[in-house]
């Protein structure tokens, strides 16, 4: 993962750059570093930690310059340490680089340079970059030397270099990992994301794989690596930064809690088209969809949240639209030789449509010939490029790591494209088909009521703060749910074990380990299977284990077999997994509040997964 950042232009150089890699911290937060030409060498500074620890090694000792590059790091290769960290620099310290992704062949490109000489200091793969371009430049300009070096390299990459030589140019390269060019007056910028940007330029250039920049502040060349000249625009950027601050909550998870009915009403009630009773996908996305035939069949493919998210599609998909869907870990799928063909649809689901491993998935179905359906929050990301299709999760910007309006975003989506295609394929009849379109309009104010109950979770979070386990329990749409609730916990709250399971399989396993006290979070809406759920709950209790229960608002029979209760508003199943997902989150969020946690950037943790 990592965030990278270069500027070129007149403003101060390190706080331009610092204040660019706050943005781009979620990508990893384990140390970070700042590279400047200052007009007599290249002048470092890295840390070990968060961003804070360098923004006051900067303060301590400025830096001056008008060109400049930086990095927040999320360890691959070596430990999170100062001497791992980026900006990496050659023997001779006369150029610096920072890397996104991972070098596969550095091990023997730094066996082959150390025996011509060069010394590395860390134990990453990146820094061979620098020394491989040390290599070339012995023998070529500096632009030549960089596009060598790249032409060498096997794995992912998104870099940002800059050169003694070259004291008024920034360059970078793409292959695999996400860069983009930030376009502004008399400056430029290159970085992982656009929030990175977003305060100076609303124009951004996307790059795709195998091409390279070279900017300078009022120039911009952009080629292939192979030295072809390409011509591309920027495009507007339409939201702003203020979307992506936190705007007086206390964390970016809380506020993104709270976005939920907004994002649900872009994402799904923005495509609610009740006057023609039907639901309206882009043009591009209907055409798309209509070409589905009776033989296809549908492979859904994600990584962590996303996964969860598609799991609760595979429901829907099957019961309403009577397609047979397969849901693959996009890490599992590229390796497990799936069959797939002309007739088969891949469907990726991605938030930040940059996840090395879906995006891998994806490019292994197209040569396999199968079609691919993008769903995915991020425009212009790398999975919406390379697919065939895509449907925008429209959420907006999503901070904090662990995943929520992402979340409930993508199985709106699926839930619209379940039902389309069951109308599509004549498995709905009009009176039923005029009761989802409602209750899908319903949705925004149903999860606003969802909202309400944050203040009994908190009184609840605080009783079971104190707990080392959890486990989630659900069936049918709320085994993702139950899922995606332990996920929560486990990625904001890393002092405790949570783990979800169907609430079928207790029986086979994890009720061996429920003794006095162990509080189990039970999904138990309403639903065909309500009574078989009403049993696992008490299997619990038989154990004196402790049952946190969600419910359906107006059940009045549960509160007697819970030791804690939520409930969140009664409605269709259809929408229970969107519904369910509001408290599973608020629970998380307050349990890991009442620990003390760092919620929005967990250790060990990114919100862009960009390597295997
Ligand atoms: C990381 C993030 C998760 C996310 C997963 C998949 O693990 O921390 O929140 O669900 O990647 O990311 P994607 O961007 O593909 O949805």
């Amino acid at each position: 993962m990592c965030g990278i950042v270069g500027y070129v232009g007149s403003a101060p150089v390190a706080a331009t750059i610092l204040e660019s890699l706050r943005r781009l911290e979620y990508r990893g937060y384990d140390s970070a570093g700042i590279a400047v030409l200052n007009g007599h060498g290249i002048d470092v500074r890295k840390r070990a930690g968060k961003l804070k620890e360098l923004a006051a090694a900067v303060a301590a000792r400025p830096l001056q310059g008008r060109v400049g590059l930086g990095h927040t790091r999320w360890a691959t290769h070596g430990a999170p340490s100062e001497v791992n960290a980026h900006p990496h620099v050659d023997c001779a310290g006369r150029i610096a680089l920072v890397h996104n992704g991972i070098i596969e062949n550095y091990a023997e490109l730094t066996a082959r340079l150390q025996a011509a000489g060069h010394r590395f200091r860390s134990q990453t793969d990146t820094e061979v970059i620098a020394h491989l371009i040390e290599e070339h430049a012995k023998r070529l300009p500096f632009p030549k030397a960089f596009r060598a070096a790249l032409q060498e390299l096997r794995g992912s990459y998104a870099v940002c270099v800059v050169a003694e030589d070259e004291p008024e140019r920034l360059y970078g390269a793409r292959h695999g990992s996400p860069l983009i060019v930030g376009v502004g007056r008399g400056e430029a910028f290159l970085a992982s994301d656009v929030p990175a940007v977003l305060s100076h330029t609303r124009q951004v250039m996307y790059l795709n794989d195998r091409e390279m920049v070279e900017l300078g502040r009022d120039r911009l060349r952009l080629t292939t690596l192979a030295g072809t000249p390409l011509r591309r625009n920027a495009t507007r950027v339409t939201w702003d930064v203020a979307a992506a601050q936190k705007g007086g909550f206390r964390h970016f998870m809380l506020k993104e809690i709270h976005e939920q009915p907004h994002a649900l009403s872009q994402t799904v009630g923005n495509r609610l088209d009740a006057r023609a009773g039907r639901i309206g996908f882009d043009r591009a996305t209907r055409q798309f969809l209509d070409r589905f035939t009776s033989a296809d069949k549908l492979a859904i493919i994600a990584c962590g949240t996303a996964y969860h998210a598609g799991l609760v599609g595979e429901y829907m998909l099957e019961e309403f639209a009577k397609i047979p869907v397969d849901v693959d870990l996009a890490s599992e799928f590229r390796y497990r030789g799936p069959m797939l063909d002309r007739r088969t649809t891949v469907v990726a689901i991605s938030q930040s449509g940059e996840t090395a491993d879906t995006l891998a998935g994806i490019r292994l179905a197209k040569a396999q010939g199968a079609r691919v359906l993008a769903i995915c929050n991020t425009v212009g990301s790398s999975i919406t490029r390379e697919s065939d299709a895509v449907i925008y999760t429209h959420a907006g910007p999503e901070i904090a790591v662990a995943s929520t309006k992402a979340y409930t975003s993508q199985v709106g989506v699926l839930t619209l494209l379940a039902l389309h295609l069951a109308r599509q394929r004549r498995q709905v009849k009009e009176p039923q088909w005029r009761d989802w379109l409602h209750t899908l309009a319903r949705l925004p104010q149903l999860v606003e009521r969802a909202l309400k109950a944050e203040a009994a979770i908190k009184r609840i979070a605080k009783r079971y703060a104190a707990a080392k386990n959890f486990y989630y329990l659900g069936r049918r749409y709320h085994y993702p749910s139950a899922l995606e609730g332990a996920l929560k916990l486990k990625e904001i709250c890393p002092s405790i074990h949570a783990e979800g399971y169907a609430a079928g399989e207790m029986k086979h396993g994890p009720i061996s380990c429920i003794r006095e006290g162990w509080p189990v979070v039970v999904l138990a809406l309403d639903s065909p299977v309500y009574d078989k759920v009403l049993s696992n709950i008490q299997e619990v209790r038989a154990r004196r284990g402790s049952c946190i229960v969600i419910a359906s608002e107006g059940n009045r029979g549960i509160a007697r077999h819970a030791d804690a209760l939520i409930t969140v508003p009664r409605t269709p199943e259809l929408v229970s997994p969107i519904l369910a997902a509001i408290p599973l989150q608020l629970l998380a969020y307050h349990i890991a509040k009442w620990n003390g946690c760092d919620i929005d950037q967990p250790p060990n943790l990114a919100k862009s997964v960009t390597v295997e």
